[in-house]
């Protein structure tokens, strides 16, 4: 039963230019699994889009159609992929490099396919990350110069692409630590420091300019600054452009999101937790360095503050130590190890303690959710959303959100705001879980 007016979506039709800032591990390893399901060759296990259902109305009426079939999202036959790197491999030289995804099973069949993504020339400075140096970079040196390309660029790609439309997701390294300052607060002091190559304008915040004034929505995966800040998200109001971000999460963190919750919900309290890592792929080895691994310390660290609230249960989480440590170590490549160590405490204030560990595989978790965040952005943008989409914060570590509002950090939160964003939009009632009517009055 409609509950509300939907919206007004205008129709996925044409095709969709997906542009990734990056063609490293989790961008060739997302552009080669969505050539595979093309292909009949792999599922895209993972991804909400492809797979998940949603429930409608009562749970007596059995209306659960796939979410695909229920919002009008972009097909994966409509996806057209290009990318900017400042390392010249192309996407098959990239999956063989990263090595995540099996040579002879997944890459090789669709070897012809993943040459033809070369990267465009990336606007690339070894200030921002520092661990990386690459060949493939826009010559010139000013900003505004790096940045009037990165608009050309997108522009070209759309008309040889022929595409409808298009989005970006940053996939791209993690850039220094940055703080937003007197700068990053409005539209023309950001543009100013562009003009004057001021050092706090980092290369993500050019492409996320470019993004905006091309009318194109932008995702942030890394946990940099990028769009984060009241200039660029005023722009994206103006220019009614839907945003979001930071930081896909997807191992340690989403963990962390799920076990957390339950603590508070149960009133458990917490002493300590201890996170570690060994990761060896270049992402590894990029937060390697100190000033990228700060953007990622801050970015992880966040979430146990907001679930946990210890300033009103200081009783419980008031005194919890916290420490996330991420070691490169090259033998795993991709294949990243996180520990996790959990003091909990209980009736009486008894002792326990909680042992994760996962072993995962970074950009197989990742994959999923670039497309995930292409096919959303696609659809805001598509049904006039502008601005931050913290409907999609699911997808985020650290989530960013609309002025005087904290983010939500709950992965079971997120996923029903998400859900019910999709209810929204297309005019079904909201599913609160309530149900009293089946008890109190023995009927519906
Ligand atoms: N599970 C995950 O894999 C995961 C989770 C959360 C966040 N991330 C983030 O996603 C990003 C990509 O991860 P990855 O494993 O693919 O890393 P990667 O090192 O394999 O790939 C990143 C690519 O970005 C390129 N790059 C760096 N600066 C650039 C610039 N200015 N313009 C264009 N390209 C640039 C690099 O050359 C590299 O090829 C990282 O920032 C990582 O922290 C990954």
């Amino acid at each position: 039963m409609a509950e509300t007016t939907p919206r007004t979506i205008a129709p996925a039709k044409g095709k969709l230019g997906v542009l990734c800032v990056g063609l490293g591990a989790v961008a060739s390893t997302f552009i080669a699994g969505v050539e595979l399901a093309r292909r009949g060759k792999a599922r895209p296990i993972g991804s909400l889009t492809q797979l998940a259902t949603i429930r409608l109305g009562k749970r007596t009426e059995s209306r659960t159609p796939l979410i695909r079939e229920f919002v009008p999202l972009a097909g994966l036959d409509d996806l057209v992929f290009g990318a900017w790197d400042p390392i010249p491999d192309n996407a098959y030289e990239s999956c063989l490099k990263c090595g995540v995804l099996d040579k002879h099973e997944h890459v090789e069949p669709i070897r012809d396919f993943l040459q033809a993504i070369k990267p465009m020339p990336a606007v690339f400075d070894q200030h921002y990350v520092k661990r990386l140096s690459g060949v493939n970079v826009k010559p010139g040196k000013s900003k505004r110069e790096w940045a009037d390309a990165l608009r050309k660029d997108i522009r070209e790609f759309k008309a040889s692409g022929g595409c409808d439309r298009v989005v970006i997701v940053w996939c791209a390294s993690t850039e220094i630590f940055i703080q937003p300052g007197a700068t990053h607060q409005t539209l023309a002091a950001f543009e100013k420091a562009m003009d004057a190559n001021d050092v706090t304008i980092a290369p993500s915040m050019l492409y996320a300019w470019a993004a905006l004034m091309e009318g194109i929505p932008f995702a942030n995966g890394a946990p940099n600054l990028t769009v984060d800040f009241p200039a660029l998200e005023q722009l994206a109001l103006d220019k009614k452009v839907a945003i979001g971000g930071k930081d896909f999460k997807t191992g340690q963190t989403m963990l962390k999101t799920v076990l957390s919750p339950m603590f508070k919900a149960r009133m458990l309290g917490v002493a300590g937790w201890y996170s570690t890592n060994i990761l060896g792929n270049r992402d590894g080895e990029v937060l390697d360095d100190p000033e990228s691994f700060k953007t990622k310390e801050e970015s992880k660290l966040g979430v146990l503050e907001y679930i946990l609230q210890p300033k009103m249960y200081p009783e419980l989480y008031g005194e919890l130590y916290h420490k996330v440590r991420i070691n490169y170590y090259p033998p795993r490549g991709d294949n990243k190890e996180g520990w996790d160590n959990i003091d909990i405490f209980g009736w009486c204030g008894y002792p326990m303690q909680i042992k994760v560990d996962f072993l995962c595989r970074d950009s197989i978790l990742a994959a999923p959710l670039v497309l995930d965040l292409a096919l959303f952005f696609d659809l805001a943008q598509r049904a006039g959303f502008s601005g931050v989409q913290e409907w999609l914060s699911f997808y985020f570590k650290s989530p960013q959100v609309g002025p005087g509002l904290y983010p939500e950090h709950d992965l079971f939160i997120q996923h029903t705001k998400l859900k019910n964003t999709l209810r929204y939009l297309m005019g079904e009632e909201q599913i609160t879980h309530l149900g009293v009517e089946y008890y109190e009055y023995g009927k519906e």
